[in-house]
């Protein structure tokens, strides 16, 4: 079997040496931006003087007839196709003849391979971010279906303050926002084409890279031929996106898997993403979101794993570079089905106020009568000590905060009056937080607001 670069070889290759070099199990998905580039590239090769108008418009229908037979599943990958630039490579020659081999001139796989990368990573950023924002309007709209609701916020995971339970999805609005944002920056640094940087030194043909880079869609060049073969920041890069979003959605699972248990219940989640237990018929398990949250181990195992691929190589292209594919697209290919499932898994949830309220307490609010005391006063760290002797009192009685009466609260201290227990009020606490981000119902419609306007929403109407 002939090899690309089997000229100075007289020897066979080992097959399991052949089977260890092999990339077109995992490299095959790259045959539409390797033939985009291929096509851009013959172009190039007219300006250069390589190839007559005819040759190159030759080649570009050969690469067409390519296309169409990957398109139509009917492209047979040969056993002697190291990977997908050789097996298009080898095809287009099988169709157009000889003229095939000249489409490689000025260029190497080096280049290639980079540019087919990141053009693949572009458009696997578009899909991802529409997935996002779709996950993000999920959020948003259970927010406005469930303002009104009122839960327990919890700090060190215990009960802490009542909040709305609007705030909590919109607190996982936000970060994945900032995610949004990170992506849209990093795509930058994708957005550089490598072609025309040779093996390693650059290309000996008159060829405009920019004119290039534009016909491919790409808004910059390469600067420096070593680095350009060399540079995988980008897919790092990726992979530290991703398992970042990945330990968000882990998070936002792990509160939910919480929340669905029947000892709090505050929410129902649908039939559609959860399972049964083969053996015990009252369980309804949370897969889908103990699968986010075991995910974002594999997400975080690619970063670390290709971290460790990168840091000791030398200068320019080594074949440890072939190892980036794999934890790429299977990176690609773990969010492309988890982010859509999760964002049907909180559009279906039902929130369960009974349960919610049932679980608010009065000593959630004993912040709300050190404000109470503040607000006659009394310096924070005082206030703060006298609730916290009324918290006592309280609790030797076994009673609710609630059912002490005034002549209670003042023998604690004199400066209680017969509105301070006004306090025992879920609904007046969120109330009072309505600066800026709180949780009052103004504070979180401000939120909506700004949330629907970044995803190029209307305004709300709920
Ligand atoms: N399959 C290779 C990869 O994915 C393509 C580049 C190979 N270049 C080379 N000089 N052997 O990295």
């Amino acid at each position: 079997m002939t090899k690309l670069w089997g000229g100075r070889f007289s020897g066979d290759v080992d097959p399991l040496m052949d089977r260890l070099n092999q990339s077109i199990a995992f490299d095959a998905r790259l045959w539409e931006a390797d033939i985009r580039g291929s096509q851009a590239w013959a172009q190039a090769l007219v300006e250069a003087g390589v190839l007559s108008p005819e040759e190159s418009q030759q080649i570009i229908a050969g690469l067409d007839r390519v296309y169409d037979e990957w398109a139509r599943g009917d492209f047979r990958v040969q056993p002697g196709d190291e990977d997908i630039h050789t097996a298009i490579e080898r095809r287009l020659t099988e169709i157009i003849g000889p003229l095939g081999g000249k489409l490689h001139t000025g260029r190497s796989r080096n280049d290639q391979v980079a540019t087919d990368l990141r053009l693949y990573l572009l458009d696997a950023a578009d899909t991802l971010e529409s997935h996002l924002s779709h996950l993000q309007r999920a959020l948003v709209e259970q927010a406005q279906h469930t303002i009104d609701l009122i839960m327990p916020g919890y700090t060190h995971l215990q009960p802490a303050q009542p909040v709305r339970f609007a705030q909590w999805l919109l607190s996982y609005f936000w970060m994945l926002q900032r995610d949004w944002t990170r992506l849209e920056d990093l795509r930058r640094r994708v957005d550089v084409m490598p072609l025309g940087a040779g093996a390693l030194a650059g290309t000996p043909l008159a060829i405009d890279r920019m004119a290039l880079a534009e016909r491919l869609g790409f808004s910059h060049i390469s600067m420096n031929s070593m680095d350009a073969v060399s540079d995988r920041d980008f897919v790092a890069e990726f992979l530290f996106w991703a398992a970042l979003l990945g330990v968000h959605l882990s998070r936002l699972s792990e509160d939910l898997i919480l929340f669905s248990n029947p000892a709090l219940g505050f929410v129902r989640l649908s039939d559609a993403y959860t399972t049964g237990s083969s053996l015990m018929p009252q369980k309804k398990n949370p897969d889908a979101f103990e699968l986010a949250r075991g995910k974002s181990g594999r997400l975080i195992g690619h970063l670390t794993g290709f971290l460790s691929t990168l840091k000791g190589l030398p200068a320019t292209y080594n074949k440890d570079l072939q190892e980036d594919k794999e934890p790429l697209f299977d990176t690609i290919d773990t969010l492309e089905t988890l982010l859509p499932v999760i964002t049907g898994a909180i559009r279906t949830l039902s929130p369960q106020p009974e349960r919610m309220r049932a679980a608010l307490d009065d000593f959630m609010l004993a912040t709300d009568l050190a404000d109470w005391l503040v607000a006659r006063g009394i310096p924070f760290r005082q206030s703060h000590h006298i609730v916290g002797e009324v918290v006592q009192l309280a609790e030797s009685r076994g009673c609710a905060l609630r059912d002490l009466d005034l002549a209670d609260l003042q023998s604690v201290h004199t400066a209680f009056t017969a509105d301070a227990l006004e306090v025992w009020d879920f609904e007046r606490s969120v109330e009072q937080r309505a600066a800026a981000g709180g949780v009052a119902r103004s504070a979180v419609e401000q939120q909506i607001h700004s949330a629907r306007h970044l995803l190029g929403l209307g305004t709300a109407s709920s």
